[in-house]
């Protein structure tokens, strides 16, 4: 393990990369052996504690990232599983589009959502947001998604996107990977503690990329040489040792 093996090198153009096979089969396998566990490790026993831990991260993490809950706003989560969080965002939101790069996931989702009549599911390529609309959304949220997405450039692709599909007003909180040694220690200890109890935890669609300070913020402002499209401001907001939140704001 080398830090350089584990930052790529930001890329300057926008272009798109390829449709994250990979991470497909890899997270459909997921759900067809054990979803709750690869969706939420520690909080998955049974049905009802994994959706309760979902309203309770959804809340802690919208107020972390300063999103108001707004029952005639859309919400758009990138990465929405079997609907853990996509649950507890359609009570807090008009309307919620919940895209998956996994088929199997989004089946567990469709299950688990069943009768809520306020939520579209969609489909995702692994590296941007086709079928959602330009300026269509007013809350872009995703919770440990982007820190599996095996390239940098994959996870730089998803911040651009949010620029394009917020609404000018519109606010986003995504987490990712923290970039500090200690936060590199630290999920190493995890990678290594999941592969001792049997779990394929190396593989890269579980291991994500970390990406530069710089290139995150030159991708989710859309400033900075090669980037397009509408600006936004971006803060980025630690939590813990090893998650940042990446807030973007699209100025009204
Ligand atoms: C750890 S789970 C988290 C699910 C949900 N955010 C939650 O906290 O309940 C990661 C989810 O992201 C999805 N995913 C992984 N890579 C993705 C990508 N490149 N694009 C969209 N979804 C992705 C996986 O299929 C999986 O459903």
């Amino acid at each position: 393990m080398t830090d350089s093996a584990e930052i790529e090198p930001p890329t300057n153009g926008a272009a798109a990369p390829p449709p994250d096979d990979r991470s497909q089969r890899f997270w459909d396998s997921a759900a067809q052996s054990d979803p709750m566990w690869h969706i939420a490790t520690g909080a998955a026993s049974d049905e009802e504690s994994f959706f309760a831990s979902g309203r309770v991260e959804t809340d802690l993490f919208l107020a972390h990232c300063g999103i108001e809950p707004d029952p005639n706003g859309t919400a758009l989560e990138i990465g929405c599983g079997i609907g853990r969080m996509t649950a507890a965002l359609a009570d807090r939101f008009g309307s919620v589009i919940g895209l998956d790069v996994s088929r199997e996931m989004l089946r567990g989702a469709e299950q688990a959502l069943v009768g809520r009549d306020n939520i579209t599911l969609i489909h995702g390529n692994g590296r941007d947001l086709s079928g959602v609309a330009d300026a269509s959304v007013d809350v872009v949220f995703s919770y440990i998604v982007l820190q599996h997405v095996p390239t940098a450039d994959g996870q730089l692709s998803y911040l651009r996107e949010v620029r394009r599909v917020l609404r000018p007003g519109g606010v986003a909180g995504l987490q990712i990977r923290s970039n500090s040694a200690k936060a590199r220690a630290l999920d190493w200890a995890g990678h290594l503690r999941h592969r001792v109890s049997g779990r394929q935890t190396f593989d890269r669609s579980w291991r994500g990329s970390r990406v530069s300070r710089q290139a995150v913020l030159a991708a989710a402002s859309g400033t900075g040489p090669g980037e397009s499209g509408p600006p936004a401001s971006v803060e980025l907001r630690p939590f813990g040792q090893r998650h940042t939140w990446v807030v973007i704001r699209r100025a009204a």
